[in-house]
């Protein structure tokens, strides 16, 4: 090999670990078997998106206009759900922040209370108290790749 081609590889091999370093960490730990389903997203992490919690905005308030990670399409005038079309969308956005089989994907941890083990500020406040709300186990659920 002359002196050329050995800078070529040496390149290329600076060039794989740089790619390796770069892959969120959330590829390292999912299981190979965990993907979001989207009937499971449609059917029932839709559903807390939309639903009011005492003392609390709605998800969907903020999350169509303000410029955080995790967006949905505005609801159409005067329907109380997204369509097919919309809710094929928010599968696609939601993707953001929630990393299949990734407990510390932002949409687990950003609206979780700090002392549940959730981040310590969120402009939406702190929606969950603790992990045992039945609304967090359905963004976990769909996360680790629940099926419906
Ligand atoms: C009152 C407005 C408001 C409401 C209601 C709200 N959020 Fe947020 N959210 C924000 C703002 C502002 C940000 C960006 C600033 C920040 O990180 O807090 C944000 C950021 C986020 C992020 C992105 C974090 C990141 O850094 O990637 C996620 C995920 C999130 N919110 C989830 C939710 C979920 C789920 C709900 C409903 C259970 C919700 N939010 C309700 C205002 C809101």
């Amino acid at each position: 090999m002359n002196r050329a081609s050995s800078y070529v590889v040496a390149a290329a091999c600076l060039a794989i670990g740089a790619t390796w370093s770069l892959q969120p960490a959330s590829s390292q730990q999912a299981s190979s078997t965990s993907e979001l389903n989207y009937e499971f997203f449609k059917s029932k992490v839709q559903p807390v998106f939309l639903a009011k919690r005492e003392g609390h905005a709605r998800c969907v308030v903020c999350h169509t206009f303000n410029n955080a990670p995790f967006k949905v399409v505005p609801l159409s005038p005067g329907a109380t759900a997204w369509n097919e079309e919309q809710s094929r969308r928010n599968f696609e956005m939601v993707k953001r922040v929630a990393m299949p089989g990734f407990l510390e994907s932002k949409l687990l941890i950003h609206p979780l209370a700090e002392e549940a083990g959730g981040d310590a500020h969120h402009g939406g406040a702190q929606q969950f108290a603790s992990k045992n709300d039945p609304a967090w186990q359905t963004l976990r659920d769909f996360v680790m790749g629940a099926k419906p």
